[in-house]
């Protein structure tokens, strides 16, 4: 609980925004599925979205990453806007993804998959025959170990646990060098272990990336968690601290409330 505390009281500085989303609207034939949402992430931040099924959470890191058409309001990435660019082009300037589903190659190394990721690899096998320079191996094993997969980077990946899986994603997401990584329900269908490790990976990153998670688990929000989104019905509900997010009467309300009755049930 002290490390809690102190890790809340030392985001309280404000940070410059490396990305912005201002009153973004997104809209499905009809139907607001985002209805004017803001959020400033930081340097080197950790951003929690927190929020009911159907909230608006991987709509609002589609309408970032350029996959859902922003319907009005703005996206900006470094000061520059970026609104309704391709997702291609988005990733390429340094927002990277990750989604929900490990999508990887089974058959492959760790090692290998990281390297087909890095930018500028051309296809699976001209990327494995062609020669490695020692920049690229360097830079394959600093994101092994960021993602705590170093010891493991010639296993194969099929005989890799569901959650390191994920870490390979996470892995395949640093190697486009990105400046802010999106990451959505990154510890779904891992065991405690897994999501505990998952909660270290991702601090570690923030001493280098701006990291946006979307979460539900409040346990993994709270280990992670600087400043804390919360999203309802397409909307903004709060911002905050864990403790300031957990104490309004509103979020208890939509969120907190129904899960611990969720639970109960
Ligand atoms: N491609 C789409 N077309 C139509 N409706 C969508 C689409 N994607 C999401 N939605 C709707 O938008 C709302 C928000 O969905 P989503 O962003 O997936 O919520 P969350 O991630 O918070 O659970 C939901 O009502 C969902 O059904
Ligand atoms: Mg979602």
């Amino acid at each position: 609980m002290d490390t809690l505390l102190s890790a809340n009281e030392s985001k309280a500085e404000p940070r410059e925004a490396i990305l912005s989303v201002r009153d973004v609207k997104v809209v499905f034939s009809g139907f607001q599925a985002i209805k004017g949402v803001s959020l400033d992430v930081g340097e080197q931040e950790i951003v929690t979205i927190i929020g009911p099924n159907g909230a608006g959470k991987s709509t609002l890191m589609d309408a970032i990453v350029g996959k859902s058409p922003v319907a009005s309001g703005h996206v900006y990435y470094r000061g520059q806007d970026i609104t309704n660019r391709s997702p291609h082009a988005i990733a390429h300037m340094g927002i990277g993804r990750k989604f929900q589903n490990p999508n990887v190659y089974n058959e492959l190394t760790v090692f290998e998959n990281i390297l087909l990721a890095l930018k500028g690899s051309h296809g699976v096998f001209a990327s494995i025959r062609a020669k490695l320079t020692s920049v690229k191996k360097a830079k394959i094993e600093s994101v092994l170990d960021r993602v705590g997969l170093l010891d493991k980077a010639f296993t194969r990946v099929s005989s890799l646990s569901h959650g390191q899986k994920q870490w390979i994603e996470i892995g395949m997401v640093l190697a486009q060098d990105p400046a802010v990584v999106l990451l959505d329900e990154p510890t779904a269908g891992m065991t405690p272990d897994e999501t505990r490790d998952t909660g270290e990976i991702i601090k570690m990153l923030a001493q280098n990336y701006s990291v946006v998670v979307i979460e539900h688990d409040m346990e993994f929000v709270k280990q992670i968690a600087q400043r804390i989104v919360v999203l309802h019905q397409g909307e903004k509900l709060t911002e905050g601290t864990v403790q300031e997010v957990q104490s309004n009467p509103k979020v208890i309300e939509v969120y907190l409330g129904r899960e611990r009755i969720d639970t109960a049930a």
